[in-house]
């Protein structure tokens, strides 16, 4: 089938997409965006929010025309534009295309499933931060790797994306930390409407942040956890893998929030603390109130790793939270030598379809 469609003239046969430098060359389904089709193709393009916003899908057209139906992504710089980049996540092919992407080695081999699920408790961490434990039908398996998230359903095949925060020896309940949202949709609704024993639908594991075993003979140095808010969800899911899997390597843990309230987890931190030697922990405050200042480190978070590693060569960062801290990472940690690909990211991107404030 593949050989008689690639003898069809251009006009006749489905557009295809030539990967550089691997050279692969696969056929593009119309009207979607080039990462969900490499995607299903099992090809693992580097990707996020899929949303538009983190820019972790950027990569650089070398020939080809695409469009973006839904506008010019934010995650995209006037710059970037004029020097050929586009965002794999939104731009949906109008030829053939060639596109210059760095694979990414495939960890997620798990079979993404939609399940129904019941909230088996909710737990007040904070005034705007839910625990929401869910429990999965029995007969069901839902493997997923440390780090990866859901998404849960809304009517409409809408979706809203939140990190599991437990392990995945853990495997009892799966727990959630849901941050309220100023008039959002869902997560409003978990604060003044969810109950224990309702159902959800959720689809997951999603995403490609999890830990990754440094390959042999690379270094291994500090692995650096740095949690924005909420953020700290997913990285609380790697630190209890690299603490309750006997990882010896040293283990720093950031977390920046507002206030000391919204470190909403924080006792939890300082038990692990004073079992595990080789774990530091650093609250970094950016808003801090009336004592609070002299108690934390105060400032932006992304800062304070900056300013404690001056050089990061041999370390890992594993990065959750806020697409603004995300984006702060990525243009300053290069400059301490920390590699492209030793840093990896969740980025807390909104739905696509939410809608805007006033709308
Ligand atoms: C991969 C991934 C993992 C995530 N994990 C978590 C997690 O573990 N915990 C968590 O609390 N959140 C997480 N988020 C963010 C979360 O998905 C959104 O906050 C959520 O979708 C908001 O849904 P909503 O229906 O309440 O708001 P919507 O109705 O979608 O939005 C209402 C309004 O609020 C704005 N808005 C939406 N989300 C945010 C936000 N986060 N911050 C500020 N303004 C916002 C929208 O632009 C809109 O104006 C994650 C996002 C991604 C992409
Ligand atoms: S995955 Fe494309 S911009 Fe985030």
């Amino acid at each position: 089938m593949g050989s008689i469609l690639g003898r069809l003239p251009a006009h006749l046969r489905p557009m295809q997409l030539t990967l550089r430098p691997q050279n692969r060359v696969f056929d593009l389904v119309p009207g979607r965006p080039v990462l969900d089709t490499a995607l299903a193709a099992h090809v693992n393009l580097p990707h996020s929010c899929k949303g538009g916003n983190c820019g972790s899908c950027r990569a650089r057209l070398v020939s080809g025309e695409i469009h973006y139906p839904r506008g010019v992504p934010l995650g995209l710089s006037e710059q970037e534009c004029a020097a050929g980049y586009i965002l794999l996540c939104q731009a949906v092919a109008r030829t053939d295309l060639v596109v210059e992407a760095r694979e990414v080695r495939r960890v997620t081999d798990v079979e993404i499933k939609s399940l129904p699920c019941r909230v088996e408790r909710l737990e007040r961490y904070a005034p705007d931060v839910m625990g929401v434990f869910l429990r999965l039908p029995i007969i069901e398996d839902f493997h997923f790797r440390a780090g990866q998230y859901l998404d849960v359903m809304l009517p409409g095949e809408r979706r809203r994306s939140f990190s599991i925060a437990s392990p995945p020896h853990d495997a009892g309940l799966i727990e959630l930390h849901v941050r309220r949202v100023s008039g959002g949709e869902f997560t409003v609704s978990v604060f003044e409407a969810l109950k224990p024993g309702a159902l959800l639908r959720i689809e997951g594991p999603l995403g490609q942040f999890v830990y990754r075993e440094p390959e042999p003979g690379s270094p291994t140095g500090a692995v650096i956890l740095v949690a924005g808010g909420t953020g700290f969800a997913p990285i609380k899911a790697i630190l209890r893998q690299l603490l309750e899997s006997g990882v010896k390597r040293p283990i720093h843990l950031y977390w920046g929030a507002r206030h000391e309230l919204d470190l909403y987890q924080r006792e939890w931190v300082e038990e692990r603390l004073a079992r595990f030697e080789q774990l530091r922990f650093v609250p970094v405050l950016s808003e801090p109130a009336g004592e609070e200042s002299a108690h934390y480190r105060t400032g932006f978070v992304h800062d304070a790793v900056l300013a404690d590693f001056a050089d990061l060569s041999d370390a890992e960062v594993y990065a959750a939270g806020p697409p603004a801290l995300i984006g702060a990472l990525r243009s300053t940690l290069p400059t301490h030598d920390l590699g492209a690909d030793r840093l990896y990211f969740d980025s807390f991107a909104y739905a696509p379809d939410a809608k805007k404030p006033g709308a």
